[in-house]
């Protein structure tokens, strides 16, 4: 049993990535259906939270039936990490975890996200201040180093758990390689080798089959795996990767009915947490994710972004199902 603190997550749990502007209350919600073991908000600015900007209150939106579900902060400063470490602890996530891992500019040149992967005196500093603001258990997404020729993460894993985190979450890339080239997960299995590591390591990066999410989970021996992308607009992944390893069988893919149902119910969620207008445009950004690899879909999907009304995209959804 794999457990964060006292959260218990199975034999072998399978995470919801944090993924900004899409790991909200309704994508979480498809995923927790289709299997996801535990869910991540996308990440909160720490400054944006304790400025009380409106929009990063509502990321700290969660929901009973998500449970477990954490919440990332990220931010360069020990005080205002700590500070909004409490802030976050008014809603009751069952965990708090720190993003060290967010490649974008204007997030490193704060000293923030990745960018403290050049300097982990201060990573270790944020760490312990938002450990010691909070009784819930924190935990830790990062990357492997900021470049090739500075991969850390060994000194990264033993520093952060001495200062008590309670698991370590590893997207297999440098900073420098933002999103392209291969993740390399023999350095997640050093990490997990190594006998003073005790906590849980949970590896992520390009996991997007079944089959690969087999082939991973034997080859480095990760405690766990965390999916992102592979899950937008296919929430199915989770279910798929579990069937496969329960039974070495593949499932068969979503028919259009599953499709229209997901979809049905993400903009159900949506419009429910953001209202009827927000939720309906927000969701616009999703349906060619859902109908991805579906032949002749444009025609159908120009309408979806279209239509304005509830009740005009029941219809829509409706006509997909009939037409295909
Ligand atoms: C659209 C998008 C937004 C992301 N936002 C976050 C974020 O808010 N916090 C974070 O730790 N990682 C974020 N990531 C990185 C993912 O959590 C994950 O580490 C990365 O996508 C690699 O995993 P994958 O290959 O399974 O997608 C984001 C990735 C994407 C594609």
């Amino acid at each position: 049993m794999v457990k964060i603190k006292d959260i218990e997550l199975g034999e072998f749990p399978l995470l919801l990535a944090p993924m900004e502007d899409v790991s909200d209350p309704p994508f979480r919600r498809l995923c927790k259906l289709h299997g996801a073991d535990i869910l991540y908000s996308e990440f909160i600015s720490s400054e944006g939270l304790i400025r009380d900007a409106i929009k990063s209150r509502q990321k700290l939106d969660i929901f009973d039936y998500e449970r477990p579900v954490g919440i990332q902060i990220f931010g360069g400063d020990e005080e205002a990490m700590a500070l909004s470490a409490r802030i976050v602890e008014t809603v009751s996530p069952d965990l708090v975890d720190i993003n060290f891992g967010c490649p974008v500019k204007k997030v490193v040149s704060k000293g923030a996200g990745a960018g403290v992967l050049k300097d982990i005196d201060l990573m270790v500093r944020l760490t312990e201040a938002v450990v010691k603001s909070t009784s819930l258990p924190v935990t830790v997404k990062t990357r492997l180093g900021w470049d090739e020729a500075h991969i850390n993460i060994d000194e990264v894993a033993e520093r952060l758990q001495d200062v008590g985190i309670a698991a370590l979450s590893i997207h297999a890339r440098t900073r420098s390689q933002m999103y392209k080239g291969h993740s390399d997960w023999s350095h997640i299995a050093r990490v997990k080798n190594n006998p003073r590591i005790h906590i849980p390591i949970f590896g992520n990066g390009d996991i997007d089959s079944p089959e690969k999410a087999l082939e991973y989970r034997n080859k480095y021996g990760v405690d766990g795996i965390m999916i992102g992308r592979a899950a937008i607009g296919y929430p199915w992944i989770f279910k798929e990767i579990k069937h496969y390893f329960a039974t070495g069988e593949l499932l068969p893919p979503p028919t259009i009915a599953d499709r229209v149902e997901a979809v049905r119910l993400h903009l159900e969620g949506s419009v429910e947490w953001k209202g009827e207008r927000h939720g309906i445009l927000e969701m616009r950004r999703h349906y060619a994710n859902y109908f991805k690899g579906v032949p002749n879909f444009k025609e159908y999907r120009k309408q979806l972004v279209t239509i304005d009304s509830y009740e005009g995209l029941q219809e829509q959804l409706n006509l997909i199902i009939d037409s295909f």
